[in-house]
């Protein structure tokens, strides 16, 4: 098992961006659970399962599904689904999915294994309290709701998907509540990770301060 540093926070807190930068300074391989579990929402919804399937069937579904990341794109039974899953359709059926039992554990193994060969910069809602626990470094990177939504809105036209303002912030909230309120591995604050509000810094001032807080 190698390093993990893991990397915490509500959606739209600059997290991506963060663990990969700092994941980059260090030599580290980056892992991206947002990215799986949007891949395998996508794959249910492909499958035509919803909120309401059960756990049996949502199972079944991912049984022999193959998901991986690999060099910062995403790849779903060999299909390159980078673009796909970067939709806020395909990022409401991650929060809607991701709050399932049997998707959480699917994902589980597939996440540990990722820190088995080398050190890793691992970012999601539970790398610091379910997942990697024992993490050599722990972050969790917050932001005010406003900033969030603006970030949001900001990386959706840069990739072309129309949406408001209005609709940027709607989503955070809504994924918010549910990320945070769910019975499975909630995103919470795990008592040993840093806290970094980010509202009112840069991007390289946020990398700036967790490389500075992994000298001490
Ligand atoms: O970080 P993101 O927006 O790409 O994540 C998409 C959804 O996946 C998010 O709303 C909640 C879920 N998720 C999760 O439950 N646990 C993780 N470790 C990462 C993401």
């Amino acid at each position: 098992m190698g390093r993990v540093i893991a990397i915490d926070g509500p959606s739209g807190a600059g997290k991506s961006t963060v663990s990969r930068r700092v994941a980059e300074c260090l030599g580290f391989s980056f892992l991206d659970t947002g990215a799986l579990y949007r891949a395998a929402a996508l794959y249910l919804h492909r499958k035509r399962l919803t909120a309401d399937s059960s756990e049996e069937a949502l199972r079944s579904t991912l049984e022999g599904t193959e998901v991986v990341f690999r060099k910062g794109s995403v790849f779903l039974n060999g299909e390159d689904v980078s673009g796909a899953i970067r939709t806020p359709e395909a990022g409401h059926y991650a929060s809607v999915f991701s709050a399932r039992k049997a998707v959480r554990e699917y994902l589980f193994q597939v996440q540990r294994d990722a820190a088995l060969h080398g050190d890793i910069v691992a970012e999601g809602r539970d790398m610091t309290t379910v997942v990697f626990p024992d993490a050599w470094k722990k972050f969790y990177l917050d932001a005010s709701e406003d900033g969030r939504a603006w970030r949001r809105y900001q990386q959706l036209k840069e990739k072309g998907i129309e949406i408001s303002m209005e609709e940027a912030l709607r989503d955070v909230r809504e994924r918010d509540l549910r990320d945070s309120q769910r019975d499975i591995a909630p995103l919470r604050r795990a008592e040993d990770a840093l806290y970094i509000d980010t509202t009112n810094m840069s991007l390289d001032e946020v990398i700036a301060c967790i490389l500075s807080s992994l000298k001490q």
